[in-house]
């Protein structure tokens, strides 16, 4: 049993962490300054969990939490969460993101803390051909560029200090506990809203474009891997999390429509976004040669495991 510190841990994508460090039997605090993210994600383990309600970036805080309940591995999911956030945010954007994870790895080295394991993005890639660990990369926008410089100031701490750490570039996640997001959710997400609620389903173009979708429970999976992971795949490497298959937008309605029974009422507009990227596809050799990663659900069996979870809720 570890003590594990999970920042933005009310978010999708830390709440789902969290439910499942619990379940191993772990001691888990949850830091997250309710930004974008919700206590009510929290709910099921509410009484398991120590909850503290503030900003990671607060060092001084920060380092006080991770002295009082000893903590040994910290998961850093905390910050923007997506690309449109930056809009006209882009400072202090870099400031959540890039600025705050600096203070991070500096309580991660005073504190000597056994491991971090961090947030970054295949955003990073943009519509880079080969999206594969060591690919030569330009970010396409404000987000990807946080998630690059995280990457690389994380490299400068094992470099200069020796702090453990790994990269996750995640690719398009999806869940429960993404209401919250709103705007900002999962495709699979906001069209399973529209679906359910009668509503259109709106499409950029003409929905050829591509994504490589990870359910969550499969992207947990592959976080807590890190954790377990020998020293040698923790100095400072990032992976890739995806499934390495890739679903255009109309197939992936095709497959809600299938698991929910409903009709999706498909618009089709002109895209409004710069700098769109077209297809997403990991390539996951690495993770699965060092984590020993393998994701378990297909896009029908993680769409139908979305579907049957929000009836569950709803009922
Ligand atoms: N969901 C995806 O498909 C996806 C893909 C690539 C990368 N990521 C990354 O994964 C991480 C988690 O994403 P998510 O989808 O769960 O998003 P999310 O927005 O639901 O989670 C982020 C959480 O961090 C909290 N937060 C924001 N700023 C904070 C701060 N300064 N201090 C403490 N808490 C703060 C928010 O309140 C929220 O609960 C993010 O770093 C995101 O960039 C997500």
């Amino acid at each position: 049993m570890s003590s594990i510190l999970i920042t933005g841990g009310a978010g999708f994508i830390g709440s789902h962490l969290a439910e499942q460090l619990v379940k191993a039997g772990h001691n888990v605090v949850v830091m997250d300054n309710l930004f974008l993210g919700t206590e009510d994600n929290l709910k099921a383990i509410r009484e398991s969990i120590v909850f503290y309600k503030h900003g990671y970036e607060d060092k001084a805080f920060l380092l006080g939490i991770v002295k009082k309940h000893r903590i040994e591995y910290i998961y850093h999911l905390a910050g923007y969460s997506s690309a449109p956030m930056f809009d006209g945010k882009e400072a202090h954007g870099m400031m959540m993101n890039v600025v705050g994870f600096i203070g991070l790895l500096d309580v991660c080295r005073d504190m000597n803390v056994k491991r971090l394991m961090y947030a970054s993005s295949s955003s990073i890639y943009g519509d880079a051909k080969f999206q594969v660990e060591d690919a030569k990369v330009k970010p396409p926008n404000f987000y990807a560029l946080s998630k690059y410089a995280m990457e690389h100031a994380a490299r400068l701490y094992f470099d200069l200090y020796k702090v453990q750490s790994i990269g996750y570039r995640f690719f398009s996640v999806y869940g429960r506990n993404e209401v919250h997001k709103k705007q900002f959710a999962n495709l699979i997400s906001q069209f399973l809203w529209a679906i359910e609620a009668g509503k259109d389903v709106v499409i950029y173009g003409d929905g050829t474009q591509s994504r490589d979708f990870i359910y969550v429970l499969d992207l947990c999976n592959a976080l807590i891997l890190g954790m377990k992971a020998g020293e040698c795949y923790a100095r400072a490497g990032v992976y890739n999390v995806g499934t390495s298959e890739t679903f255009n937008l109309n197939d992936m309605i095709d497959v809600l429509e299938e698991m929910t029974g409903k009709k999706a009422l498909r618009k089709y507009v002109a895209n409004p976004i710069k700098n769109y990227v077209t297809v997403t596809k990991a390539d996951t050799a690495k993770a699965k040669r060092d984590l020993g990663f393998v994701p378990q659900f297909s896009l029908k069996q993680g769409i139908s495991h979305l579907v049957s979870a929000r009836k569950i809720i709803h009922s």
